[in-house]
Order: C-alpha cells, then structure tokens, then sequence
C-alpha cells in the first residue's frame, strides 16, 4: 500500500490508501513538510505511471495524452500553476517567468517542476495532478527567511559595504543577497532607499514608482539598481534572516520604559532586547503589537499583522519609530517604549 494525498478540492486535504496496483499513480518523492528559503530556486518532484489497459477496439492512451496539473493551495485559494496536454503547456501569467516543467514532454512520466525565486507567498501545499482517471500527490512548503531594510542611528546612506555588513550581523542577519530582495519584491516589498546586497551592488524594490523612486526603471515597478559599487560609498542595507531558534515577546509596564530599563526588563526574565532581524521574523510568524518597544541596536519598533488605521497607519509590517520626521535618527534613550525581547527557550 501507498500513502497518496489528493488535495485541492476546495481547499481541503483529503488522504486515502492506494494500491499500486492502481491503474494511475502519481509520487512526489520528497516526505515531510520542506523548508525552502526565500530567493531559493527548487526543483519539486512529482511522477506518475500508468498501468491502465485500454478496452479492445479503444484508441491507446499515450503519456503525453494525460492533462497534468500543478497547483498551489493555500488556505485562502488554490492557484492553478500550470496546465500540460498533447506536449503543450500553459504557465499562469503570475508564474510566467519562474516556472518550467523541465522534462516534459521529452520524458512525459517525469512531471518534476522547477520553481525560482521562490516568495513567502509561495509557502503552501503544491499538488500535483494527472488526469483521466485522475490522481494526485502533494508536497508541503513552508518558506523560511525574510529580508528587512536596515538604517543605522547615523541616519540615510550612512553605511560603507563593510559597515554594511556589520549592521545585518549585529542583527542576526547577513546582507542579502539580489534573489532574496527580487523574491521579497514579489512579496510586495517595497522600499525607496537604496541599500547594499551581498554581491555589492545598491538596489532599491519600487511596487509604486514616483518621482525621486523612479531609478533605471522609470514608470516600471520592479527592483532598481545602481549596478556594482565602490565599497566606500555609502547608503542603507538590505539584510536577510532566516531562522532563529527562539521567540520575542513583549514587556509592557504602565509608565513604560527609557533603553536601559528596557534592558533590565528583559534581563529580569531572563531574556535581553531582541534585534531588529529577529523581531522581522517574529512579525513574519504573525505577531502583531500595536505598541512600540525597544530593540537592542537602540530602535524603536512595533509589528503590524492585522491592518487597523490606529496602528501604523493601516500599513502591515514592521513599523519603526524615528527621531525626525525624514525618517532618520532613533528615539533618545531616556524616551519611554514598550520592550521586545528575545530568549533562546523556545515558545510555551
Ligand atoms: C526528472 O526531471 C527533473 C527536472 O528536469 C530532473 O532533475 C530529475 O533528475 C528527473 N528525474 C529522473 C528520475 O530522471
Ligand atoms: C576605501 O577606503 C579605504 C580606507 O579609507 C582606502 O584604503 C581605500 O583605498 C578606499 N578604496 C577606494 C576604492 O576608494
Ligand atoms: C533629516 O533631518 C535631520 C534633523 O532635522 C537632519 O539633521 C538630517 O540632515 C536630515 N537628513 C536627511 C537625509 O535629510
């Protein structure tokens, strides 16, 4: 007996034991739920075989006369991916440019597809589908990793590549690399400050394009970028995090706290101020607190997951507090926050 899935009715997941004695049977060879990174490219695999005899008389069926189907689900909706018959194939415009069932149709069993710059929005259940008869198999994506924009307490476009690099590390994070901001792009990222990538170019991810935004795309959203630089010059940073083995969470007290109190709050749980890289990955778990705490590099930041006009001004991220209204500067240490801290004991 095998174990087979079959998905994507509704949105439901419904399991059931085949035989491979089956007339179709369809395998993704991978177990357990994968943990891809974000900007990644991955191949997912999926076969079939088909041991269906045809009645006398009836025309045989061939592997390329089979409709293949890979689809994406989610538990708000399921995304048709792509559709493949008689060796054509039709990619869904919004996978265009980063799908390709790479086998078909020469080797037309091997429905393998390969995925690039892979989203957090691509984290989900993939089913892959044959038909007639039809079955199914699934594979479960979780993404991992999100990349942040980071301004240091100097203010805009004050970080050489070298102090680039430090400010990620200080907040558990690297510089990111160009596929991780395209696939954050893709996300709906968008930011008009120019900051480092790991491969020293300056990049910039514009959804709206405006005046002083436009850089070398003019009209055209998409990621900008002012090509390879001197290491010497300065901007802002992009960093990328991909996983911590602890949590954040947040300490109020009614009169609220300067830095170094927020500090000693953490420490009196036996915990210290997160960084900004590991607050960015908390928000992206879905946290969500309408009020703004210290952080260890000395910011002031609060993560927005539910949309409310109170908070953050309805925008859904991680919102930061700054000393001057051009977004430059962090709060004065003796202001009163909120605190986030982060402990390596992981969640209750
Ligand atoms: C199936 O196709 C994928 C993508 O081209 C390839 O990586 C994989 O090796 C193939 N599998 C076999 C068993 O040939
Ligand atoms: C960058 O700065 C360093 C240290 O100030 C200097 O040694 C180096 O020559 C500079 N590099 C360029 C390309 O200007
Ligand atoms: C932002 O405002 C501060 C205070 O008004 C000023 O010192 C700083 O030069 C400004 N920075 C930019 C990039 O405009």
């Amino acid at each position: 007996m095998r174990l087979y899935i079959l998905c994507c009715f509704y949105g439901y997941i419904y399991i059931f034991l085949s035989d491979p004695k089956d007339m179709l049977s369809v395998t993704i060879p991978l177990i357990g739920t994968q943990h891809p990174l974000l900007g990644e490219t991955v191949i997912l695999p999926c076969y079939f075989e088909d041991h269906t005899v045809p009645d006398p008389g009836d025309p045989t069926i061939t592997p390329l006369s089979h409709r293949i189907i890979w689809s994406h689900v989610t538990t708000e909706k399921v995304t048709t991916i792509l559709v493949a018959l008689e060796g054509q194939m039709s990619i869904s415009s919004t996978y265009l440019d980063r799908v390709d069932l790479m086998s078909y149709p020469q080797t037309p069993a091997n429905i393998s597809i390969k995925i690039s710059e892979l989203r957090s929005s691509d984290s989900g259940v993939y089913c892959c589908e044959v038909q007639n008869p039809l079955s199914k198999g699934l594979l479960l994506f979780v993404l991992s990793g999100v990349v942040f924009h980071y301004r240091p307490i100097m203010g805009r476009y004050t970080l050489t590549f070298e102090l680039a690099e430090e400010a990620c590390s200080l907040n558990s994070a690297v510089v990111a690399s160009p596929a991780q901001l395209q696939a954050a792009y893709g996300d709906g990222f968008h930011q008009c400050d120019a900051g480092w990538l790991s491969d020293h170019t300056v990049r910039y991810p514009i959804q709206y394009p405006r005046v002083n935004c436009h850089g070398d795309k003019k009209e055209l959203p998409g990621v900008r970028t002012y090509g390879v630089r001197d290491l010497n010059e300065t901007y802002d940073v992009y960093c990328f995090i991909e996983k911590m083995t602890g949590r954040v969470f947040h300490v109020a007290s009614a009169e609220k706290f300067t830095f170094s109190e927020a500090a000693s709050a953490c420490s009196e749980q036996g915990a210290q101020l997160a960084t900004t890289g590991q607050l960015y990955l908390a928000w992206k778990d879905g946290m969500d607190v309408c009020n703004a705490g210290w952080l260890r590099d000395g910011s002031v930041r609060y993560p927005i997951s539910v949309r409310r006009p109170q908070c953050g001004g309805g925008l859904l991220g991680v919102r930061t507090v700054y000393l001057h209204t051009n977004q430059t500067g962090y709060p004065l240490p003796e202001s009163r926050y909120d605190a986030f801290c982060y402990t390596g004991r992981p969640g209750v």
